[in-house]
């Protein structure tokens, strides 16, 4: 079945295996009050009960539009679509009377040490994180929420991304790889571990967030170009120690396999796995540490060509975390200065806070927000 449920605690997109495809798209809020507000989130809800259960569209009068783009022929299929919602924080500035809701750590993303934020990229009243097989699927789906919110909601920017399709199946697939070549995903924390996603993911009820923040947590995405010619002509042996894995098999420095666990407790001086390297500073895997892991859930993407004549790709990294503050935001500080911004710099993203699940069929999405 190619049908991923959208009714639940939680919203589909956060947990669900990474599809093959997916796209983030942040817009402004049109909206003008509350009301419209609502408005905005029941269409949005029923968009998202349409297009990732498929179905047939309605047949009008060839003398109207079409309702549908027509992109996936006359029937819609579910192609493994999720369409997860979170809101920025400028949503809660004021317009809708949400100021004493915002979510404790949800603020606008800084500007951290390596990086060159292009306005033009970057945050946003509203984020969508659509997902599938494919590529068309993806857009039909943004087309389709684009058309049905004409005064409700405008597209600020937007970013595709891809990763390799499974390759096995069975046992623990091997990760797809990111354009630097390098295994990626390899350490996350288990998505399919409810108790694990919980404590890493999932709001809980005693985090201090406002009551109706739980079971919604903080997405963080980033555009981070990756400077390939750069890379490619780097020694693998920098490459390996600049990551702190071998390239080939993705396991820790001085491993074997790709899922061996890193040790550093025997390694102090950074001999084997150095001390600035990607993996050991992201996750130094001391005591305590453990509550700074996040779920990462990137795309690669490949957009086109710089004035420069440079190819203009990366990651389009995207993480999930209960806190922000404990996450995404304590590892990034640990990798500001590491080697590896010798070879990407991030341009573009935002913070996000993901909504909640929808409940059942006749509750929408950001309901317990309103
Ligand atoms: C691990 C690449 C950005 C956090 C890794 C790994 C690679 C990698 C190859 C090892 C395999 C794995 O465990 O997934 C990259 C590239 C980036 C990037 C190319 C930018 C273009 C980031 C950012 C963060 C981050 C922005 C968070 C602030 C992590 C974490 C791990 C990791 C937490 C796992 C470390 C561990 O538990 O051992 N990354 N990464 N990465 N990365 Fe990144």
């Amino acid at each position: 079945d190619d049908r991923v449920p959208y009714l639940g605690t939680y919203q589909a997109g956060v947990t669900t295996p990474r599809q093959p495809v997916g796209l983030a798209v942040a817009f402004n809020v049109l909206a003008t009050g509350p009301a419209d507000l609502q408005r905005l989130f029941r269409v949005l809800t029923a968009r998202i009960a349409f297009l990732t259960q498929g179905g047939t569209p309605p047949v009008i009068d060839a003398k109207f539009p079409p309702p549908d783009s027509g992109l996936m022929g006359p029937v819609v299929a579910p192609d493994n679509l999720t369409i997860t919602v979170a809101v920025g924080p400028s949503l809660f500035d004021g317009r809708f009377g949400l100021q004493s809701k915002k979510p404790l750590r949800l603020k606008e993303m800084p500007q951290f040490k390596n990086d060159a934020l292009n306005g033009d990229q970057c945050h946003g009243d509203l984020l969508l994180q659509i997902c599938s097989n494919t590529a068309d699927s993806n857009i039909h789906a943004l087309r389709d929420i684009v058309k049905n919110t004409p005064d409700l909601l405008m597209v600020r920017w937007k970013q595709e991304g891809f990763v390799p399709p499974p390759r096995a199946l069975g046992e623990r697939q091997a990760s797809p790889r990111n354009l630097l070549g390098f295994k990626d995903g390899t350490a996350n924390p288990a998505h399919d571990d409810l108790e694990e996603m919980k404590r890493v993911v999932w709001v809980q009820p005693d985090s201090g967030e406002p009551e109706w923040a739980v079971n919604g947590t903080y997405a963080v995405v980033r555009i981070i170009r990756n400077f390939v010619e750069r890379w490619d002509r780097t020694p693998l042996q920098e490459q390996e120690s600049i990551i702190g894995r071998d390239k080939p098999t993705g396991a820790p420095l001085g491993m074997k396999a790709e899922f061996d666990l890193p040790v550093y407790s025997n390694d102090p001086d950074g001999k084997r796995t150095p001390l600035d390297s990607h993996i050991r500073l992201a996750n130094p895997r001391t005591p305590g540490s453990e509550k700074n892991l996040i779920l990462r859930r990137p795309f690669n993407y490949s957009n086109g060509v710089t004035k420069s004549g440079q190819l203009d790709m990366g990651l389009l990294f995207i993480c999930f975390q209960a806190d922000l503050d404990a996450g995404f935001a304590t590892v990034q500080d640990r990798l500001n200065g590491e080697p590896l911004e010798e070879y990407i710099k991030p341009v573009g993203g935002g913070y996000f806070f993901v909504l909640p699940g929808i409940a059942d069929k006749n509750a929408f999405i950001g309901q317990s927000l309103l």
